[in-house]
Order: structure tokens, then sequence, then C-alpha cells
């Protein structure tokens, strides 16, 4: 294991994401920008990315990224990150389907 993806693997195990996950955790309706936001905030999603003022900047800032990525391709990423980068870094999350929309949601409307 490099360096770069064994830091990845101990930022993803402080957050809680990998093995039992952070799916199922969010009451209905799970859809829609605030409730993507709020689960951006509960999933650990700053412990890895700058959004704003805030974060920790291991992988890209995601500021602004409605104005560069589609919801459809930001899905489609949070689905699993591998099936769009071979080798991306990080790592696929244990997101429910309503999770997924949600946050597409969100992150789709930041410009
Ligand atoms: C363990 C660290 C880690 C966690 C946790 C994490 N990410 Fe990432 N993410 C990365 C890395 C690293 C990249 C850069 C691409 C790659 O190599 O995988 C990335 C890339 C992205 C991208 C593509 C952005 C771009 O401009 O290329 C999006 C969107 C994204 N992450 C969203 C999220 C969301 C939403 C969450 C929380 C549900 C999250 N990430 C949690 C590490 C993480």
């Amino acid at each position: 294991m490099t360096r770069r993806a064994l830091a990845l693997w101990v930022a993803a195990l402080g957050v809680g994401l990998l093995g039992t996950g952070a799916a199922g955790e969010l009451p209905a309706p799970a859809r829609g920008i605030e409730a993507g936001r709020r689960l951006f905030m509960e999933s650990g999603c700053h412990g890895c990315h700058t959004l704003g003022a805030m974060g920790t900047p291991i992988g890209p800032s995601l500021t602004g990224l409605g104005a560069r990525w589609s919801r459809d391709e930001i899905e489609r990423w949070l689905r699993d990150p591998s099936a769009r980068r071979p080798r991306a870094h990080m790592p696929r999350l244990e997101l429910s389907e309503d999770q997924v929309q949600a946050l597409g949601a969100y992150l789709s409307s930041l410009r």
C-alpha cells in the first residue's frame, strides 16, 4: 500500500464510512437539497474534502462542484468512484440510493 492510499484508508476508517457505513440512517424523506446538505455534514465527506472554508484537503475541493459536474455525473461517482476512474483513491461509500440522490441534488446545486 502506498502512503497516500494508507492515509486515505485511515481517514475513511476515522469517519466510519467503510464496512458498516452510514447507509439507512437517514430518516425518510431522504431526498432534496436540504437532506443532501445534512447528509454531507453527517457522512464525513469533510474528512477528505473541503467545501467553502470547512474540511480537510485530502481529495479535491467540492466548492462550486455543480458548475463543473452534472447531477448525473455526481451520482454515478458516488455509487462507485472506480467505475468512472479505475484508479480512484476515493473509497466506494456505503450509501443507499436515496442518499446518493440527496447528495446529488445538494452538490449539483453548488455554483
Ligand atoms: C477517504 C477519503 C474520502 C472520503 C471520505 C470522501 N471522498 Fe470524495 N474523493 C476523495 C478523493 C481522494 C478524490 C479524488 C479522486 C480520486 O482519486 O479518487 C475524491 C473525489 C470526489 C469527487 C470528484 C470531485 C472532482 O472534482 O474530481 C466528488 C464529487 C466527491 N469526491 C464527493 C464526495 C462525497 C459527497 C463524499 C461524502 C459522501 C466523499 N466524497 C467522501 C476522497 C474521499
